[in-house]
């Protein structure tokens, strides 16, 4: 067998070399095979050779695909199938990314529902809440937070009653917060880095406060709480923003003002202080402040005192990286309305500082605590 093929194909060379078939394309040799198969004993012969060609070219053809071009479309598939991942998948890819666990956060690859995160799909984000109290500068902490381009607060999220009538409510719409998924007016692009809202302690964190401690333990949500020391200036605060509530001193009521005019016709009220209820009031502030600190202990927690904040501009900077974003200038629009000596403010100051010098508030009396 192996003998007459060998003949043949000496036989058959100088025939078979010379046509013009051998540069023909493929499809025309299939042609030209088949009608020889019905040609005579050359022919036969002839057609036997071109079969016999036509496997080999084949076989050659099928091997240099699997030898030499396999590494060629691994490599295309392996590098499509990494782009894939790029824009579709999160954990696998994406935390391969640096861990910053020796600072304490946690990173999170949230896949919001309403939107792609695109080139940011694996930028880590970083889960935060300012708790605070009214009247205690978080509006204008907030501001400043929201000043930076990728950090995103929501604000008051929970001043709406329905969305915290239970843990589960409240737990619903932190998780909606997280998964930036949450819109609100402060809205930033996909590439958040920190996202958070601030929450009034009043408004259903100290009311489910084991949950929502255990909540922010277990999602590694950073704990901002924003204290006001002095609870006395902050009672101003509040009975000036009472008393602008019911009848507005600019026309419209407003809680926080963009010029020193505004700030200085609010701050034209001074209140006169119940003494009555005084030193009990300022009690409750600081208990709620001491209950807070103990029931977020259990997170990571940085604890930032509004009157440091006022003084030292540049603990913005440490907060920022608290919130794992890089820092920067931070600027808000808000005004102080409330500056000056307590003296100054308060309408029957003699009668509550001879109340409150006797009292363990005494330091609050502090004239030298003030600001321009
Ligand atoms: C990053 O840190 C977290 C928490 O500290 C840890 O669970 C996780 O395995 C770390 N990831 C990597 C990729 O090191
Ligand atoms: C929580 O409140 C929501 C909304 O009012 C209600 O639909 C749900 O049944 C409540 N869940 C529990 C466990 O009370
Ligand atoms: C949390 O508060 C408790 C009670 O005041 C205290 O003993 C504990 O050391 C605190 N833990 C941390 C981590 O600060
Ligand atoms: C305030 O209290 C301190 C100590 O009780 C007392 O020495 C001081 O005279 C008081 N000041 C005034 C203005 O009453």
């Amino acid at each position: 067998m192996n003998e007459g093929l060998h003949k043949t194909a000496t036989a058959d060379s100088e025939m078979a070399l010379p046509s013009p078939i051998k540069h023909q394309p493929l499809l025309d040799m299939c042609i030209d095979t088949s009608k020889d198969l019905s040609g005579g004993k050359t022919s036969r012969k002839a057609s036997f050779i071109w079969r016999l060609l036509l496997s080999m070219l084949v076989v050659a053809c099928g091997l240099y695909m699997c030898f030499v071009k396999i590494n060629e479309r691994n490599f295309d598939r392996s590098f499509i199938f990494n782009n894939f991942q790029q824009v579709s998948t999160r954990h696998p890819f994406c935390s391969t990314l640096p861990n910053s666990s020796s600072t304490g956060l946690t990173q999170h690859f949230p896949r919001p529902r309403t939107y792609q995160r695109g080139d940011c799909t694996c930028t880590p984000v970083h889960y935060f809440v300012i708790l605070s109290m009214q009247r205690s500068g978080s509006g204008w902490f907030e501001t400043l937070l929201n000043n930076h381009p990728n950090i995103n607060s929501h604000g008051e999220v929970f001043s709406v009653k329905t969305r915290r009538q239970n843990f589960t409510v409240i737990s619903d719409t932190l998780d909606t917060v997280y998964n930036l998924d949450w819109s609100s007016s402060s809205n930033k692009n996909e590439c958040t880095v920190a996202v958070g809202l601030k929450w009034m302690l009043n408004q259903g964190a100290m009311e489910y406060r084991k949950e929502v401690a255990e909540y922010f333990r277990r999602r590694g949500v950073s704990v901002v709480l924003l204290i006001r020391r002095n609870a006395l200036r902050r009672l101003i605060s509040i009975l000036g923003n009472t008393f602008d509530r019911e009848k507005p001193i600019t026309g419209t009521h407003v809680s926080h003002v963009h010029s020193k005019a505004e700030a200085e016709k609010l701050a034209a009220f001074k209140p006169t202080l119940d003494l009555k209820h005084l030193a009990a009031h300022l009690k409750t502030i600081h208990d709620i402040n001491n209950d807070a600190l103990q029931t977020f202990n259990i997170t990571r927690l940085l604890v930032v005192y509004y009157e440091d904040l006022i003084k030292k501009p540049q603990r913005l900077m440490k907060i920022q990286e608290f919130l794992g974003v890089h820092p920067r200038k931070l600027e808000s629009r808000q005004v102080k309305i409330h500056v000056g000596p307590l003296s100054g403010l308060i309408a029957n100051w003699r009668e509550v500082y001879q109340e409150l010098n006797a009292t363990e508030f005494r330091s609050l009396l502090r004239q030298d605590d003030y600001y321009e």
